[in-house]
């Protein structure tokens, strides 16, 4: 009865590393560090805590990931993996999850979220401020030189290649995001962002994303 010495955290850790040995389920695997494990059931039973199974998430602090460009997804995937993108919640959340991944996986995890339903529209600030959002985003604001979002984002916001999908992705997050571009160089493939971003205003951020939000769907 030699493991009653051991301390309950590690027999409790050795016991459910023998129940995933024992029954090896390449179909509803966890295990991040196996290259045999699909990126679909990767998204299904790992991504899906965070960003939702289809990839519409609940709590802003987690992007919806579903429709999004498959280019751009495959860029932030190998970012995160290489350390190249650093924003805070991006190296905290994404680099450990990212590490082990392989370009495959990588692929067919993009291939995935392309393919799911668009998040729908949520509710975003008032009438005035989604007018304001939506005359930013189709016209720019030429006297601060912000260009117009649509000119690389697509008259819906859904993106093309390395251009990301904006539609109705949580509003607080674009705005982190926002930031992230006008204040540093934690996602240095971002640097045309940088330009864009650098004379919004905190307002201007507000009205933009809240519009990006709540976006009739097309
Ligand atoms: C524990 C929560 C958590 C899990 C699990 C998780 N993520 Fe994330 N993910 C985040 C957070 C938080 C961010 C936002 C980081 C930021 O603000 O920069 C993020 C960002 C991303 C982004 C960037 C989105 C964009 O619009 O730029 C991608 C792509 C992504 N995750 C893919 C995945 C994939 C694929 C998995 C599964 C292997 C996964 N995530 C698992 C928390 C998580
Ligand atoms: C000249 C082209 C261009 C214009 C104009 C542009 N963007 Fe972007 N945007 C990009 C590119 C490229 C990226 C991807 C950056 C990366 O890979 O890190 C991006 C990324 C973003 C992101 C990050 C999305 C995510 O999921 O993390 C946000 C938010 C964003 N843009 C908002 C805007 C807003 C708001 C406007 C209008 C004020 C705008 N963009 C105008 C090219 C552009």
């Amino acid at each position: 009865m030699k493991h009653r010495y051991l301390a309950p955290a590690l027999a409790l850790t050795l016991t459910l590393g023998l129940a995933a040995t024992g029954c090896t389920n390449i179909e509803n695997s966890r295990d991040l560090g196996d290259p045999k494990v699909s990126g679909t059931t990767i998204a299904r039973q790992v991504c899906a805590l965070c960003h939702g199974v289809e990839g519409r998430s609940t709590s802003p602090n987690f992007p919806n990931l579903a429709a999004q460009q498959p280019a751009y997804f495959i860029a932030q995937m190998k970012g995160f993996r290489n350390h190249s993108r650093v924003d805070p919640a991006g190296f905290e959340y994404m680099w450990g999850l990212s590490r082990s991944l392989t370009d495959e996986q990588i692929k067919t995890l993009a291939d995935y979220y392309a393919a799911q339903t668009p998040a729908s529209p949520g509710q975003a600030g008032d009438p005035a401020q989604q007018a304001r959002g939506k005359v930013i985003f189709e016209k720019g604001l030429p006297e601060q030189k912000v260009a117009a979002c649509v000119a690389c984002h697509g008259t819906q916001a859904q993106g093309s290649a390395q251009f990301p999908a904006l539609a109705h992705q949580h509003a607080d997050y674009l705005v982190k995001q926002l930031k992230v571009f006008q204040r540093t160089d934690e996602r240095p493939d971002g640097s045309i962002m940088k330009t864009v971003a650098h004379a919004l205003t905190p307002g201007n951020m507000a009205d933009v994303a809240a519009y990006l939000q709540a976006m009739p769907a097309p």
